[in-house]
């Protein structure tokens, strides 16, 4: 693979579907937001079904599935009911994320090493449907061979510990953290494993980590979606304004 190849960008769009609960209306539309997403260049959309459906309903990837027109990557938990959803639904890709404590490690990615028969089963399952699976770890080796012997195609480097080191503006700890997604990433590329990476990226660290010729695939929900309300808000007070504005001409006009 050339250095420079494009990385795809995978658009995360949970926290549209957060705003949108947050009144239990139909407004703001994640489905929407997925195909400004793409129609802006966007190489796919990513969304994570909760167990407990506290942004992306299961309506919302039925929707996604046959709305958009890029690749959707499915974030869930290896549990009968997700991998249920995945085989019906199919969407391209699957990554899989641990949502209970137990199923994580310490750095928060999932416990591949801790739980290599059950993830085999269900990798198994979701390649058989034809989706390509991921597995979100953290990027150390006993991870990334864990994730290669249980026959997964791709791994996410969880890049959370990194992204927040940096953010505490923590250079020690963001360098060590930095060097440990090196060594992973070539690692996990010697193992077979296309590598993608994700979790509190934004401009400065998706700039940094688009450095690694490894990498793939980068998923990118929160900053994108925060930054998002900032560069979109003074437009919509401006249309707002003439909403009203608009009203206001009509007082005594018939209208
Ligand atoms: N990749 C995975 C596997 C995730 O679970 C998440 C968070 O839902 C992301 C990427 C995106 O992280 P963020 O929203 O912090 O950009």
């Amino acid at each position: 693979m050339a250095a420079n190849s494009p990385i795809r960008l995978g658009v995360n769009i949970d926290h549209v579907a957060t705003v949108r609960n947050a009144r239990g209306g139909r407004h703001p539309d994640p489905v929407k937001a997925a195909e400004i997403a793409i129609a802006a260049g966007a190489d796919g959309i990513t969304a994570h079904l909760r167990e407990d459906r506290r942004h992306i309903v299961d309506d919302d990837v039925t929707r996604l599935k046959a709305r958009i027109a890029k690749p959707l990557n499915l974030e869930m938990a290896a549990t009968a009911e997700m991998v249920g959803i995945a085989c019906k639904v199919r969407p391209h890709a699957a990554c899989i994320v641990p949502e209970r404590r137990q199923e994580r490690t310490t750095e928060g990615g999932l416990d591949a090493a801790g739980q290599r028969a059950a993830l085999r089963d269900s990798v198994a399952r979701l390649a058989e449907a034809g989706i390509r699976v991921s597995l979100f770890i953290a990027a150390e080796p006993a991870q990334i061979e864990a994730a290669a012997a249980i026959g997964a195609p791709a791994i996410e480097i969880h890049t959370g510990a990194w992204c927040d080191a940096v953010t505490a503006r923590d250079a020690a700890a963001a360098s060590a953290e930095f060097e440990r997604i090196v060594r992973g990433a070539a690692l996990a590329q010697r193992a077979g494993l296309e590598v993608h990476a994700g979790h509190g990226l934004d401009f400065i660290t998706a700039e940094q980590i688009a450095q690694l010729p490894e990498i793939v695939e980068l998923n990118i929900g929160h900053f994108l979606i925060g930054e998002a309300i900032f560069d979109g808000l003074g437009d919509m007070v401006r249309k707002m304004h003439a909403a009203i504005n608009r009203g206001r001409r009509k007082i005594g006009a018939g209208g």
